[in-house]
């Protein structure tokens, strides 16, 4: 049924008005016959945040967090008990906070029956420490990662990376939130929980018995689900207590992208994307997210407020169905917010040096680059460390989106067209529409490892799982074409 027509019968059947009319309208979600529909939502049940680790550093300056991978169960639904994945608990993972400069050590225990990684998506840092498929960790292991955080304050996040397995891990609930705090963050609301809150946007399938449902490789995109999880959070509501709140929203989704907006269209200002603060904040009634990418935004509540954000379909193949994801209800008397910084931070733009060296990316289907799927032993892209280049990604068909591991990047533009506003943020992560191209300017860092590569990759796990990947190395300038181009089978690594 299209949205038109759900509308008529809606308000013939005197349904109009209420906030929850189009949750569960989705024209194109893919369940399986015995898929439970999703019933109209009241947004009352508290949104869960979840906790905050910030160790204090110990006697060697080091912040050290630990994170174990465990199956459980969780009451995502109400009254039904879902099998679930999830870091220190049954699904999802702590948010971790950590500072510019600050060494991190994190133990990561693997507890699941299966072999599984943390990659810490968003983070620049040495490849052996990146997480991705490399850095397998064995059921009943530890992993041990460390390394100094040195990047400007950002929204990053932590998910499983195991080649073939990413979309299954991911979707079972193992996903998690890594904040990075700056000096130049303080005029922004930033009590965790309270006027800095984390949305993690998830789109699930259950089965009549509350279990998840729906299989994260089949069909063009996986997972296109019809409940949608907010900080594993079903019908949510946040209780707004200060005029102001910030959100950093992750589209933590195997597939879907979410166009946020807010039921009265109220306009809000986009502050950051992924890779940090804006120059200054965006005003907008609309953000685009697709999957992996992260804005945060700050949103203006007048008392007695009763808002809804909602995600709109806005025709593309990875929006289908309209869906209301939370209530914001404020407080009658809002505790006073700073206002709104006109200048958000010292924004450095990546800018391109005359002659840089263009890299040229090409998606068809859903599981190669440039006509070649991942291949663990064999190194794409070698690339001096520290240079600025330009990487142009092609996509000759459906919804993709392109995300490189380590680097920040910024969108030059897409099809032809310059990028404005916040699209012109710091990223990692970026949508590829259908039959266009865009180009990124991209910062690699400074750390050479010709033995461990970082990847690239669509971000649709699906895609990712099924191929839609390559491997690049960052190596000391001028060792370009001596440094081998193949590279032993990732121990721990069976296919
Ligand atoms: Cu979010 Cu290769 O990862
Ligand atoms: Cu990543
Ligand atoms: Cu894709």
């Amino acid at each position: 049924m299209n949205r038109r027509a759900f509308l008529t019968l809606a308000a013939l059947s005197g349904l109009a008005g209420t906030a929850g009319l189009l949750s569960g309208c989705s024209s194109g979600s893919s369940g399986g016959p015995d898929r439970h529909p999703a019933p109209p939502l009241d947004l009352s049940v508290p949104l869960r945040i979840p906790p905050l680790l910030h160790p204090a550093p110990d006697a060697d300056g080091v912040r050290r967090y630990e994170l174990t991978m465990l199956a459980g169960s969780s009451e995502l639904l109400p009254g039904k008990p879902t099998a679930t994945w999830g870091f220190n608990g049954p699904y999802l993972g702590p948010t971790l906070r950590a500072s510019r400069g600050d060494r991190v050590a994190v133990t990561v225990r693997n507890t699941l029956p299966e072999a599984s990684t943390v990659h810490w998506h968003g983070m620049r840092l040495p490849a052996a420490m990146d997480g991705g498929p490399h850095q397998m960790v064995a059921p009943g292991e530890t992993w041990s990662p460390t390394w100094t955080v040195d990047q400007p304050a950002a929204t990053t996040w932590y998910h499983p990376h195991p080649h073939g397995a990413t979309a299954r891990h991911v979707y079972r609930g193992l996903a998690g939130l890594f904040l990075l705090d700056d000096d130049h963050d303080a005029a922004l609301p930033s009590a965790y929980g309270v006027d800095d809150v984390p949305l993690i946007l998830q789109d699930k399938e259950f089965t009549a018995d509350g279990a998840l449902d729906g299989d994260p490789l089949k069909g063009t995109f996986g997972i296109l689900g019809d409940r949608i999880l907010v900080n594993g959070t079903y019908n949510p509501r946040f209780d707004v207590t200060t005029e102001r709140v910030r959100l950093r929203v992750l589209n933590g989704s195997n597939a879907r992208l979410y166009r946020l907006s807010f039921a009265d269209r109220r306009r809000f200002h986009v502050v950051a994307t992924d890779g940090g603060l804006l120059a200054a904040p965006v005003e907008t009634d609309s953000l685009p997210l697709s999957p992996g990418e992260r804005a945060e935004i700050v949103v203006a509540f007048a008392p007695g407020d009763d808002a809804v954000l909602r995600t709109l379909d806005d025709g593309t193949d990875i929006a289908r169905g309209d869906f209301d994801l939370i209530r914001f209800a404020a407080a009658a008397r809002p505790a006073p917010s700073p206002a709104l910084p006109a200048v958000l931070g010292a924004f450095e733009p990546i800018t391109p040096p005359r002659g840089a060296k263009v890299r040229r990316f090409t998606l068809n289907g859903h599981d190669a680059i440039n006509g070649e799927p991942v291949d663990m032993s064999r190194i794409d892209e070698v690339v001096p460390a520290g240079a600025v280049e330009i990487w142009e990604v092609r996509n000759n068909v459906y919804s993709h989106n392109f995300h490189i591991h380590e680097v920040a990047f910024q969108l030059l533009d897409g099809s032809g067209r310059p990028a404005a506003g916040y699209a012109g943020g710091r990223k990692d992560t970026v949508f590829v529409p259908g039959k266009s191209t865009v180009r990124l300017a991209v910062r690699f860092g400074t750390t050479t490892d010709p033995s461990a590569p970082y990847m690239y990759h669509c971000h649709l796990l699906r895609h990712e799982d099924s191929g839609m990947m390559g491997q690049f190395v960052l190596v000391e300038p001028g060792t370009e074409d001596t440094v081998p181009r193949t590279l032993p089978a990732p121990a721990g690594h069976r296919h």
